[in-house]
């Protein structure tokens, strides 16, 4: 970790608790204490608990549930004390949040809630400042916000107008704070995640030709951020082509003689997600290439003026499946001296 870092983690929570938490300049640097520090704050802003996370713990220590709350009932928070496990609940880190309030660095000040008595109506306590799940959770934004204080950079760069972002989707749609191990960080449980929104991704997966995500070897975050992406459909790089280079090193060249949708966009022919057709293909060959090759296209690509393309002929159907790559079997670029025709 670079004390650059470092500092910026400590930067962004004070302006978090600025911000998001309600306090003042004064009081968000005693936020950048250590934790547990005494509340000093004005009556009306909320207050941090004394004794931080051992104040907590008196009523959410997982096995005894203190409320007789049908919701609080159910066990909710009975995995509570999971996060004492993960980079979170680590004390010696002082930009992690039991550095710094503990549980209130992520569910706001929350004195009030540990002080009030159940509400005589809604035999409820007050809520703390930021509650994540449940029915009296609080708005995206500030949700959000809780998280984003210390998480802006890095893969979260450009989380702001991400295809995620604005359709309102909070950190903890996808990530499970209260676990050993967040499965979204879990190669084995992450596609499953994300299948849950993404039922088309899904059944792609199972079709014929696929790549290997559900056997494990790959997984969506090898070609997407799904925080955001300067590019398009939240890839991790700008380029489909570069996303695919990155494991398909052979496919970048260079070659003498380049196909040019190949250059351009690797999902010109094929479906990263999964196809019914072999090799990930959009088409059976020879129909992929006649979409572009029957006559001159908007690509630019030329019509085929030496041999038949007629369903029948040679060309078509020889050797079955293969047709047009019997010949032309370097379709990706080729460096034959045999010309530009992609022979090996
Ligand atoms: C005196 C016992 C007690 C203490 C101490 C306590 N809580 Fe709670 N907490 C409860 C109860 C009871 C509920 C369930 C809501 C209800 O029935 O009032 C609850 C609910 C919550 C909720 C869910 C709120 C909601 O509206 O859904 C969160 C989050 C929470 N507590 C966090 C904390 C944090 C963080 C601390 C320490 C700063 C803390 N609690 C200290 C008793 C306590
Ligand atoms: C007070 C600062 C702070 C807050 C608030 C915070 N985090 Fe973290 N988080 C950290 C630190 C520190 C680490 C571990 C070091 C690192 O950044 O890699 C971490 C690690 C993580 C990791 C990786 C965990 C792992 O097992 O590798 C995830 C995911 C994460 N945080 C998500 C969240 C989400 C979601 C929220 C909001 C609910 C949140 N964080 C709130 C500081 C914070
Ligand atoms: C659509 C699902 C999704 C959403 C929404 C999401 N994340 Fe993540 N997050 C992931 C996945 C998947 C990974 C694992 C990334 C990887 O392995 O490349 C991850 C990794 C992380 C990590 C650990 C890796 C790192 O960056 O150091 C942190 C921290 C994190 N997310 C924070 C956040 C915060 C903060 C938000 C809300 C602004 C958020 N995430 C929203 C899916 C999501
Ligand atoms: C890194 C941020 C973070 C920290 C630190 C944290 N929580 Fe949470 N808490 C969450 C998130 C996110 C959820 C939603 C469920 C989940 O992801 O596990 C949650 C859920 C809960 C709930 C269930 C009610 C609700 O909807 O909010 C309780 C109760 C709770 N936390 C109490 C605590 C206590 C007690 C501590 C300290 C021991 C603590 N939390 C520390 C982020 C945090
Ligand atoms: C091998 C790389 C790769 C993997 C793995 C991958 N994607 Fe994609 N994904 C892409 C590319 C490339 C596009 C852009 C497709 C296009 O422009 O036709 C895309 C587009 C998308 C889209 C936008 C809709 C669409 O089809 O254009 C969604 C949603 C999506 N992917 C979700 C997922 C999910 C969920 C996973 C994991 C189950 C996943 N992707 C795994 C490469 C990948
Ligand atoms: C809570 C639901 C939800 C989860 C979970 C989720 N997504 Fe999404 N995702 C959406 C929504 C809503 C959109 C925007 C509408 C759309 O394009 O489908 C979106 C958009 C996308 C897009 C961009 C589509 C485009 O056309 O630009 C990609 C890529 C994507 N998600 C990948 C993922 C990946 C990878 C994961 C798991 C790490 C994931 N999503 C988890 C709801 C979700
Ligand atoms: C994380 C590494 C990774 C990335 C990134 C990646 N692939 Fe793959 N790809 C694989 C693996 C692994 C296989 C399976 C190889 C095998 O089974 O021998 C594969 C197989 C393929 C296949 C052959 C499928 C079959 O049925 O034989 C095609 C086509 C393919 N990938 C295209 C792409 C495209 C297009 C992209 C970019 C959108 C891409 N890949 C990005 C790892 C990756
Ligand atoms: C003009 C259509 C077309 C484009 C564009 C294209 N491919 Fe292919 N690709 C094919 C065909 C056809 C096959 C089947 C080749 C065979 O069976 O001999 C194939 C097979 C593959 C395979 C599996 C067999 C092998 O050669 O390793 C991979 C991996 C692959 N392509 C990756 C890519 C990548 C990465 C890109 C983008 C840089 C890309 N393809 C762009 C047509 C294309
Ligand atoms: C998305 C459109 C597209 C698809 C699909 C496509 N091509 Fe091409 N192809 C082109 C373009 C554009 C050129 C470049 C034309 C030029 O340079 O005049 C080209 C060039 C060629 C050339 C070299 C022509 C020459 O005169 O040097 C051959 C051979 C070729 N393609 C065969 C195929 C085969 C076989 C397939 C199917 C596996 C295929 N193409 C699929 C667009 C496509
Ligand atoms: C039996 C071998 C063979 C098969 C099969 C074959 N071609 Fe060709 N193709 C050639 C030869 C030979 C040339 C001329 C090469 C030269 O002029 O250097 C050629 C040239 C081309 C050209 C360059 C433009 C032109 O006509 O001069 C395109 C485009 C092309 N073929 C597309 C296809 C497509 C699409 C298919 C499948 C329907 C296909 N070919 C099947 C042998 C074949």
């Amino acid at each position: 970790m670079s004390i650059a870092r470092y500092m910026g983690h400590f930067r962004m929570a004070a302006l978090a608790c600025v911000a998001g938490l309600g306090l003042t300049g004064a009081s968000a640097v005693q936020a950048a204490q250590p934790a547990a520090a005494a509340a000093q704050a004005s009556a009306e802003q909320p207050l941090y608990s004394s004794r931080g996370a051992a104040t907590c713990q008196k009523c959410h220590s997982g096995a005894e549930s203190v409320s007789p709350d049908k919701y609080y009932a159910k066990g909710f928070d009975k995995n509570v004390l999971d996060i004492l496990a993960t980079p979170h609940g680590s004390k010696g880190d002082a930009h992690s949040p039991f550095g710094q309030h503990e549980c209130e660095s992520c569910h706001g000040p929350s004195e009030q809630h540990v002080q009030s008595g159940s509400d005589p109506t809604t035999h409820r306590k007050v809520s703390p400042t930021v509650v994540f799940i449940g029915p009296n959770k609080s708005s995206i934004a500030e949700r959000n916000k809780a998280c984003l204080s210390c998480h802006e950079n890095g893969l979260r760069m450009d989380w702001a107008g991400s295809q995620h972002q604005n359709h309102n989707l909070a950190c903890v749609s996808c990530h499970t704070i209260h676990v050993a191990k967040d499965p979204i960080l879990v190669r084995a449980t992450q596609p499953e995640k994300c299948f849950s929104c993404h039922a088309a991704q899904r059944a792609l997966s199972f079709q014929l030709s696929h790549h290997p995500i559900r056997e494990g070897q790959v997984v969506c975050t090898d070609c997407h951020n799904p925080h955001g992406s300067p590019g398009p459909t939240l890839l991790k790089k700008v380029r489909v082509t570069d996303t695919c280079y990155s494991c398909h090193a052979d496919k970048r060249g260079p070659n003498l003689w380049e196909h040019q949708p190949v250059r351009e966009d690797c999902t010109n022919c094929h479906n990263p997600h999964g196809s019914v057709n072999p090799r990930l293909l959009k088409e059976k060959v020879p129909f992929l290439c006649l979409d572009c090759h029957a006559a001159t296209n908007d690509m630019g690509a030329v019509g085929v003026s030496v041999h038949s393309v007629q369903p029948n002929s040679g060309s078509f159907y020889i050797y079955g499946d293969r047709s047009c790559l019997n010949c032309h079997s370097q379709i990706h670029g080729s460096n034959s001296p045999s010309g530009s025709t992609f022979f090996r």
